[in-house]
């Protein structure tokens, strides 16, 4: 495990999109593994930037996310599938018929689930992109989710659903269930890189570094993996 303090959140963007440069630049097909939340926007600001000054090109990448809520058209503004396009794919010159997210309003979710495994058998990630749950959660696999898990249909927790609320109108919108990868296809990447920022990250950056490899704290499995990376700002490594 790789891990590179920054001074702050827009270092740590920096240095994340220099990585994913990097991967696409020496492979114009790699298969990205994505994220949502705060920690990427950054990220994905750079990359964009990258992008608009002709540093790089997405035209051959494709790309597979690691969750949606259920509940949530993918134009819906608080659905992932919206989220990416309009932090990512609407600024670079990637084709939005080589972007994969599971769909969160599936009328069969156990059919979308099992559609998305065997897709992600298809598209093993060269890089995949993880934010850190304040919990450890990793996607939506939360705390003792078993670590043999493939796509699944998950209850996201109480600390899960506060945290998110932020980005709704009320507590009481935020969805309660999502389609996650699992913690299988996770690790069945190439190349883990993981952003996290801020002191709420801080207890769970020190479990998943320095603590024991447990479900009770699901990012303690990327010890296992040979290749990760995790830049964090220096408030979310001040316990390590
Ligand atoms: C998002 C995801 C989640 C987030 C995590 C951190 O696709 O899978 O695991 O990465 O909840 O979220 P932020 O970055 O908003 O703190």
């Amino acid at each position: 495990m790789k891990v590179i303090i920054t001074e702050n959140y827009d270092e740590m963007s920096k240095k994340a999109a220099e990585i994913i440069i990097d991967i696409v630049k020496n492979n114009p097909k790699a298969i990205l593994g994505l994220a949502t939340g705060s920690s990427p926007i950054g990220m994905y600001k750079n990359l964009a930037k990258a992008y608009e000054s002709g540093e790089v090109s997405f035209k051959e990448v494709s790309s597979v996310n690691l969750d949606e809520y259920v509940g949530l058209t993918a134009d819906h503004n608080q659905s992932y599938a919206y989220f990416m396009r309009d932090n990512l794919f609407n600024h670079i010159d990637i084709d939005l018929k080589n972007t994969n997210l599971p769909s969160g309003s599936a009328a069969d979710t156990q059919a979308e689930c099992d559609r998305y495994n065997a897709l992600l058998e298809t598209k093993k990630q060269d890089v995949q992109v993880l934010g850190l749950g304040s919990n450890g959660h990793i996607g939506f696999n939360e705390p003792n989710t078993p670590f043999g898990s493939v796509t699944q249909l998950v209850d996201l927790t109480e600390s899960t659903i506060k945290d998110n609320s932020r980005l709704f109108s009320s507590i009481d919108e935020v969805p309660r269930q999502a389609l996650s990868m699992g913690i299988k296809n996770i690790m069945n990447a190439k190349s883990i890189l993981m952003v996290v920022s801020g002191k709420n990250k801080a207890e769970a950056v020190r479990g998943m570094v320095k603590g024991e490899i447990t479900t009770a704290l699901p990012a303690s499995v990327l010890q296992l993996h040979p290749f990760v990376t995790i830049i964090c700002d220096k408030d979310a490594a001040s316990l390590l």
